[in-house]
Order: C-alpha cells, then sequence, then structure tokens
C-alpha cells in the first residue's frame, strides 16, 4: 500500500499542528485527519466503562474491550468541522479537556491500541489527499508520504496556546497545571516503547514558536515544491 501523495504532520503536544494541518488541507483542496482524536476517543471509552478509574488501568479489560470501539469521522455541515463519532455518539467537545488528554497519553502506550488505530487511519487515508496530523504518522503510518513535516515549539509557548485553548472553549485550568501537564505528555510521548515521538526520516522540522500561520504556510509552500519537484526527478 503506497500514501505517496499524503502529508504527514508529527510533533509535540500544542506545537500548532492542527492549525497548519488545517491551513494545508484547505489550500490544498485536501482532507484533514487529526489521529489524535482517535487515542482521545479510545480514553473516553475507558473513563466511562470502567477500564479506568481513580486508582487503577486495566490493560487487560481495554485490549479485550478493542473490537467494541468504534471510532469514525463526521463533518458537521454547519460549522464545516471535523467530528469525531465513538460508537455513533458525537464526542469531539467530551475528549477535549485535561483529563482525557492525559489518559489518552496512557492508552496510546498500549500496543494493541496503536495496531488497530495505525489500521484505521490507513484505510482512512488510502485513497491519498489527506493531511494527517499525529506522533507517528511519518515514521509509521505512512513512511512514504509525498511530505513529512516535524512540528515543534517552545515548552511555555505550547502551554500559553493549549491555556488560550482550554479557556475558549470554558474548560477551567491554570496555566501552570497545563504546562505541567505537556511536559509530562512531551515524557511519555518520547519514552514509550511503541512507536515514541520523533523525526522521520526525510521529514523537515518546523519550529513555530514565533512564526504567525501566515509565516507557517509560506513555509509550507517553500518546501511543498521542493517535495513535488523532487518526486519528479
Ligand atoms: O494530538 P493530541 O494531543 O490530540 O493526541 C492525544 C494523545 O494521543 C497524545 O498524548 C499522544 C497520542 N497520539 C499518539 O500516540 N499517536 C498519534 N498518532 C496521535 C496521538
Amino acid at each position: 500500500m503506497t500514501f505517496t501523495s499524503n502529508i504527514a504532520i508529527d510533533g509535540y503536544s500544542s506545537s500548532g499542528k492542527s492549525t497548519f494541518a488545517k491551513e494545508i488541507a484547505k489550500e490544498l483542496g485536501y482532507i484533514y485527519i487529526d489521529s489524535g482524536a482517535m487515542y482521545r476517543a479510545v480514553a473516553l471509552y475507558c473513563l466511562e466503562n470502567g477500564i479506568v478509574t481513580a486508582d487503577r488501568f486495566d490493560h487487560v479489560k481495554l485490549i479485550e474491550s478493542l473490537d467494541r470501539i468504534h471510532i469514525e469521522f463526521s463533518v458537521d455541515p454547519a460549522a464545516n468541522k471535523q467530528l469525531t463519532l465513538l460508537n455513533g455518539r458525537n464526542v469531539e467537545e467530551s475528549i477535549r479537556g485535561i483529563r482525557i488528554s492525559e489518559l489518552a497519553s496512557k492508552v496510546s502506550q498500549v500496543k494493541e491500541v496503536r495496531w488497530k488505530m495505525v489500521g484505521l487511519q490507513r484505510s482512512i487515508a488510502e485513497k491519498g489527499g489527506i493531511v494527517m496530523d499525529g506522533r507517528d504518522i511519518g515514521t509509521v503510518v505512512f513512511p512514504d508520504a509525498k511530505m513529512k513535516i516535524f512540528m515543534t515549539a517552545s515548552l511555555e509557548v505550547r502551554a500559553r496556546r493549549r491555556y488560550d485553548e482550554l479557556m475558549q472553549r470554558g474548560i477551567q485550568a491554570s496555566y501552570d497545571e497545563v504546562l505541567e501537564s505537556i511536559r509530562m505528555r512531551d515524557h511519555e510521548d518520547e519514552n514509550r516503547t511503541e512507536s515514541p515521538l520523533c523525526k522521520a526520516e526525510g521529514a523537515v522540522t518546523l519550529d513555530n514558536s514565533k512564526m504567525t500561520i501566515e509565516e507557517q504556510m509560506k513555509w509550507f509552500r517553500h518546501h511543498w515544491k521542493s517535495a513535488n519537484s523532487n518526486n519528479e526527478n
């Protein structure tokens, strides 16, 4: 299977991947897929079904439940916004809080969960024309993507962005709590055994700590042109 027309964007939490990926998708007429939403939906399932409690994470029960977890994407036509469906229910809002972020980081360490998500991501992307963001898209999901981008920004900038996003959504949290949560997730994402976050071979790094979205798009156009001319040679 090849995914040569797709664009893979990996990077740290709150490094601006989704804003950038959506902008790219809009410009190229591609479809944007948020792979992190899938791990978040699994985390929500775990919370709602007693797989995770205050003091316990039942890995065996999670693995046994995988066949009962169905994740799909749909579009809200009124808001032209992606919706994440968990067993047919729109969970887009309920998967965005801090608790789910932390839990998603934990469930994403379970290899059986990763295998299922990667299969799903590949089946969505097999027709091409996809911009997908996550942690292992360029390294594992489609290593032969036309363009691979590795995104980063300073911890403080990312914490500020995440804090602002939570406030906008009306989710209560303190800046320090958000900073600590991102620091912990960075550590978990980079140090897990299964598909840890790292720069894929052939990926270009974008540090957008001090860049506007327009500047990032300028950067993208330049690299996209090179990616296309390299593929023609
Ligand atoms: O991108 P995000 O913050 O919504 O992702 C939520 C969690 O899911 C994050 O802690 C890491 C994990 N994840 C992953 O392991 N692989 C992906 N392709 C996407 C997300």
